[in-house]
C-alpha cells in the first residue's frame, strides 16, 4: 500500500515535470544548474532572478546580476541589412555572464551585488565564450529589426508571424525592447531555463531546422 502510494507520487511528479517543459524547472542539472557549484548560493534562480529588489537593466527580467559595461563591434558583412544597435536587454544578460568580463558568481543578495571571482575563462570555459575582448563579429547578428520589411529585402526570410515570434507555432521569440520592437536577440535560438535539445537551443536543430525556420533558402 505505501508502496504504491510512493509509485503514484513519482508517478505524478514525473507526468508534472513532462507536462512543464517549458517551465523554470527543467534548468535543473542543465549547465546553467549552478546551484551545486558552492559558489554562495543553493538557490538555482538566485544567480539570474531575484523577486524582489531587481539590479535596474531597463526591460530585464526581474535581473539580479552584474551587468556587463562592454561596448562591442558589432557583426557586418555586404549584405546584412539588419539595423544592429548593441546588444538589447535579453542578450546584456547573457553577455553579463558569456563575454568574460564579469564573474558568474557576480549576483546578488538582498539587491547588494557580490563580487565573485569565477569567470568563463578562469573555469576554463573557454568555447563558451560569446563576445569575448568585446567582439561579436564572428557571432551571428543580434539585436537588429526582424519584421516583413527585412524579410522583403532581403529576400530569402520567412515574414515574421507578428512582433513577438517569426513561427506560427511560437516557439521562436521577438523581443520588444524599449524603443525597438521585433528585435532578435541570443533567446530568440536559444532557451536559457531548457536544455531539452541541447546547447539550450528553442527548437532541434536537425537538418538545420532551426536556421530554417526563419532562413527559406
Ligand atoms: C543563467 C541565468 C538564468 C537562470 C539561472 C534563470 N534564468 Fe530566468 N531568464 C534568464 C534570462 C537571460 C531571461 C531573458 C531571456 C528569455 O526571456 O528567455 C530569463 C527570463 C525569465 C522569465 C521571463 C521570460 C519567460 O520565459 O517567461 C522568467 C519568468 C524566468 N526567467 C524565471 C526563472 C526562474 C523561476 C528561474 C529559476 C528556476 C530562472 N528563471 C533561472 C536567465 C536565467
Ligand atoms: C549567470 C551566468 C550566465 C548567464 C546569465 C547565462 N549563462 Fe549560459 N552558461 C553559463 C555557464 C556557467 C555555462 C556553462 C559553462 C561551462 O561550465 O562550460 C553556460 C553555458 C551555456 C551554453 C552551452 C550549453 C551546453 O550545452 O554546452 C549556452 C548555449 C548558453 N550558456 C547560452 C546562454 C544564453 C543564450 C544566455 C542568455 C539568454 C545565457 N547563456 C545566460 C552561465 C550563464
Ligand atoms: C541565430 C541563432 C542564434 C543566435 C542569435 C545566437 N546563437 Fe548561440 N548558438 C546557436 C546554435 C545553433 C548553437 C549550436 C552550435 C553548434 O552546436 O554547432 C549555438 C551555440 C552557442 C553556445 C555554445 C558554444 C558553441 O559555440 O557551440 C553559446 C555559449 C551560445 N551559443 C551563446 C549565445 C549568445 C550569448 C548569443 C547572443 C550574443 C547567441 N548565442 C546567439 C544559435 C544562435
Ligand atoms: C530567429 C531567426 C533566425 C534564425 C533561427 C537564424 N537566423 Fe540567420 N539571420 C536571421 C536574419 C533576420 C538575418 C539578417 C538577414 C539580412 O540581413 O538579410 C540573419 C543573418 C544571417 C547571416 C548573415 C547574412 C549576411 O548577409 O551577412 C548568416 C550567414 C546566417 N544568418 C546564418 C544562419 C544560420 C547558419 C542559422 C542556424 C544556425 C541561422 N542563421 C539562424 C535570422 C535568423
Amino acid at each position: 500500500m505505501r508502496n504504491s502510494l510512493l509509485g503514484c507520487l513519482v508517478f505524478a511528479a514525473l507526468v508534472t515535470g513532462a507536462a512543464s517543459a517549458m517551465a523554470a524547472g527543467t534548468i535543473t542539472g542543465t549547465p546553467h544548474d549552478l546551484s551545486g557549484k558552492g559558489w554562495g548560493t543553493t538557490e538555482l534562480c538566485k544567480f539570474c532572478h531575484t523577486p524582489h529588489l531587481a539590479q535596474s537593466v531597463a526591460g530585464a527580467p526581474l535581473w539580479n546580476h552584474d551587468s556587463t559595461k562592454q561596448s562591442y563591434t558589432l557583426y557586418t558583412s555586404s549584405t546584412f541589412k539588419g539595423n544592429s544597435t548593441q546588444p538589447g536587454p535579453q542578450s546584456k544578460l547573457c553577455l553579463s555572464c558569456h563575454d568574460g568580463t564579469v564573474a558568474i558568481d557576480s549576483f546578488a543578495n538582498a539587491g547588494i551585488v557580490q563580487s565573485g571571482t569565477h569567470t568563463m575563462i578562469s573555469i576554463g570555459a573557454t568555447t563558451n565564450l560569446i563576445g569575448g575582448g568585446g567582439s561579436l563579429t564572428s557571432d551571428h547578428p543580434i539585436s537588429f529589426t526582424y519584421n516583413g520589411a527585412l524579410a522583403t529585402l532581403d529576400g530569402h526570410l520567412a515574414t515574421p508571424v507578428s512582433a513577438n515570434f517569426v513561427d506560427a507555432a511560437n516557439q521562436i521569440p521577438l523581443y520588444n525592447n524599449p524603443g525597438r520592437s521585433s528585435q532578435l536577440e541570443c533567446a530568440s535560438c536559444h532557451a536559457v531555463h531548457d536544455n531539452t535539445y541541447g546547447k539550450f537551443l528553442r527548437i532541434a536543430n536537425t537538418g538545420s531546422a532551426l536556421c530554417l525556420t526563419c532562413h527559406q533558402k
